[in-house]
């Protein structure tokens, strides 16, 4: 039987699953996959019982292999490859710019525009299998200059040039030393490691976080030209919000905090 293709989001408590569902293909990306991340981000966005979001692949084998190579014929060839790109890129925009923390949870492959996607997240998880590549030169694709950025806030520009010009699969364990992912994990334990991580950021005050998140990517992608004034109003906010006062309350009574997000 053939699994429909699709993006899902599933809600648990503070936690958005956003799950990456193509199994019969490795969870590779459609065009329409794509399309679906800005829409499923948005919906996360504006739920503020949502905290943090986590994105994997369905099953242990794979992440994701990257964008579903079977399209290619007709959904990215010509001028249509443009069109494509910009898809994808949009959903590699949404992830990047929610104000929420994101988490990839990397099972098996993560190849593509898998690896991709797992770039713009906050933070990555990869369980001892995982296997991380950008097999573009391998197919003759030209990788969008736009997706470099997120590599290079991991890694060496050195080490993203050996994974653009060789396309080899890195084992986790280089992974990890490269930087491209944070914790390596047994596969067993990664989803309950990648739960405890999103619950202990859930529990802290969601505008610090956002704050900090904004802060880190405005530095990242305009290192140059910051807009500082706006980085200033969002720490401001944080020092005028309920949950400051809340955090040095709770610090006081010698309780847990409990943030509003306000
Ligand atoms: N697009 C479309 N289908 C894909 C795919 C992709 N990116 N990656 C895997 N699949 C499909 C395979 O064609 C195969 O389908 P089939 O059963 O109908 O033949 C199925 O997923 C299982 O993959 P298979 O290659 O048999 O498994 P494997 O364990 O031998 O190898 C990979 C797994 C991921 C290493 C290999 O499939 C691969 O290299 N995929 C392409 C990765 C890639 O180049 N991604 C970048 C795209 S821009």
């Amino acid at each position: 039987m053939t699994t429909d293709a699709t993006l899902n989001l599933r809600r648990d408590g503070a936690l958005a699953w956003l799950e990456i569902t193509n199994p019969d293909r490795m969870n590779a990306l459609t065009a329409a996959m794509w399309q679906q991340f800005p829409d499923c981000i948005a919906e996360v966005d504006n739920d503020p019982s949502i905290r943090v979001i986590i994105v994997r692949g369905v099953g242990q084998r794979a992440f994701s292999a990257g964008a579903d190579i079977s399209e290619f014929k007709t959904a990215r060839t010509g001028n249509s490859a443009k069109d494509y790109d910009a898809l994808n890129h949009n959903a590699f925009l949404a992830l990047t710019n929610t104000t929420k923390p994101t988490i990839a949870m990397i099972h098996g492959f993560c190849l593509g525009g898998g690896l991709g996607l797992a770039a713009c997240c906050d933070l990555r998880l990869g369980d001892q299998n995982s296997q991380y590549a950008i097999p573009a030169a391998k197919l003759g694709i030209g990788y969008n200059p736009r997706w470099v950025t997120p590599l290079l806030a991991l890694t060496s520009p050195a080490n993203v040039k050996e994974i653009l010009f060789t396309g080899r699969r890195i084992n986790a364990e280089e992974a990890l030393q490269m930087g491209l992912i944070n914790d390596l994990l047994d596969a067993e334990k990664l989803q309950s490691e990648t739960e405890t991580l999103a619950t202990t950021i859930a529990a802290n005050a969601p505008l610090s976080v956002a704050a900090s998140k904004r802060v880190i990517n405005e530095l990242v992608h305009h290192p140059e030209t910051p807009d500082l004034y706006k980085l200033d109003e969002a720490i401001q906010r944080c020092f005028k919000s309920e949950d400051y006062k809340e955090g040095q309350q709770a610090f006081l009574e010698k309780r847990k905090p409990n943030f509003q997000g306000r």
